[in-house]
């Protein structure tokens, strides 16, 4: 069994190398009607806040909030004070392209832990989070955002709700991971495969434990629709199998190695978020927390998808006492 610090360095690489691509935003729906409604209800906060106003965004990642929040003061003439921070070593200005403009008017700080926030008491006005404070550890975190949260000024979190949407699917998603990776599974046969086809020898042996691996993704697939994800690996390692001759040997090792990589290390971030879920005990947990002397006005509410109806998260919001 992987210790808790090497599951918090894989986390940390996984999230590392998934912000040095060029994407603006992680958990988002599908659904782009859904993923809008996400973007109305930030606009609609940051659209109250005054010039000036010191915006932290908590595990900010390529900082999506920070940008929705930099155009929202733009359209209305207006400068906000943006920093985001992120456990991640995060450098959004040289990887992300879109919105180049809003980004380069925030302080991004990578490697920065919610749990231990390097800013003075009474720092900033909003503290905001968007599927982020919840992969953090909330007992020292909320109390991180309290302490740099001036007195009136407000928390608005929007985390991941047991039964939201992104949830259900990212849990189909590790089961069919985990079968991929299982030690006698399909990329374990594939490699084991590949290595035969290096050496030149037990090649017929290899094929037959490929193929019966297969078979078993095959009544896996019957079983556990939709198995897309296990589907298209194993159809690519079925074509390869057969058409071996066409490739090098080394090629396919490299190929199926690159993908067993990037397949860990997306599991890798799923798994962070099944675990930052807010099952109803962490929201309680959560509530209690808040409940403290240091902040007033808390509300757990649900965002919904208002075509749908599907739950998208949900929101937290709270304000910290004078
Ligand atoms: C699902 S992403 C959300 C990123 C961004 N808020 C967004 O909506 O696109 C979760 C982020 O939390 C960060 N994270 C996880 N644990 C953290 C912690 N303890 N402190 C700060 N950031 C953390 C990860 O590095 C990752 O970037």
């Amino acid at each position: 069994m992987a210790s808790a610090s090497t599951d918090v360095d894989l986390s940390r690489r996984a999230w590392q190398r998934y912000w040095q691509s060029d994407r603006l935003a992680a958990c988002m729906p599908d659904n782009p009607a859904a993923a809008a409604e996400i973007e109305r209800y930030w606009k609609g906060e940051f659209s109250g806040l005054s010039s000036g106003a010191r915006v932290l965004d908590v595990a900010t990642g390529n900082g999506v909030l920070l940008a929705w929040a930099a155009q929202s003061a733009a359209d209305r003439g207006l400068a906000l004070a943006l920093t985001g921070i992120d456990a991640a070593q995060i450098d959004p200005l040289r990887f992300v392209t879109s919105e180049q403009e809003a980004l380069r008017s925030v302080a991004f700080h990578g490697g920065v832990a919610a749990e231990r926030l390097p800013f003075g008491d009474a720092a900033f006005d909003v503290v905001v989070s968007q599927f982020g404070l919840e992969y953090s550890d909330l007992d020292v975190s909320l109390s991180e955002v309290e302490r740099v949260l001036a007195p009136g000024g407000c928390l608005r979190w929007l985390a991941h709700g047991a039964s939201s949407a992104v949830v259900v699917e990212s849990a189909e998603r590790v089961a069919q991971m985990d079968f991929l990776l299982a030690q006698d599974g399909p990329f374990a046969a594939m490699a084991f495969f590949t290595r035969a086809l290096l050496q030149g020898r037990r090649i017929a042996r290899a094929r037959d434990r490929l193929q019966a691996s297969l078979e078993v993704a095959r009544t896996y697939c019957l079983k556990n629709p939709p198995s897309e994800l296990v589907q298209q690996i194993c159809g690519s390692f079925m074509h390869m199998a057969i058409e071996n001759q066409r490739y090098h040997p080394e090629d396919i090792a490299t190929l199926v190695e690159e993908n067993r990589e990037k397949m860990r290390f997306y599991r890798r971030r799923l798994r962070d978020l099944l675990a930052a879920q807010l099952t109803p005990e962490r929201e309680s947990r959560v509530r209690e927390s808040l409940a403290v002397s240091g902040w007033r006005d808390v509300v757990m509410s649900p965002l919904a998808d208002s075509g749908t109806g599907n739950h998208l998260g949900s929101v937290i919001s709270a304000t910290r006492a004078w």
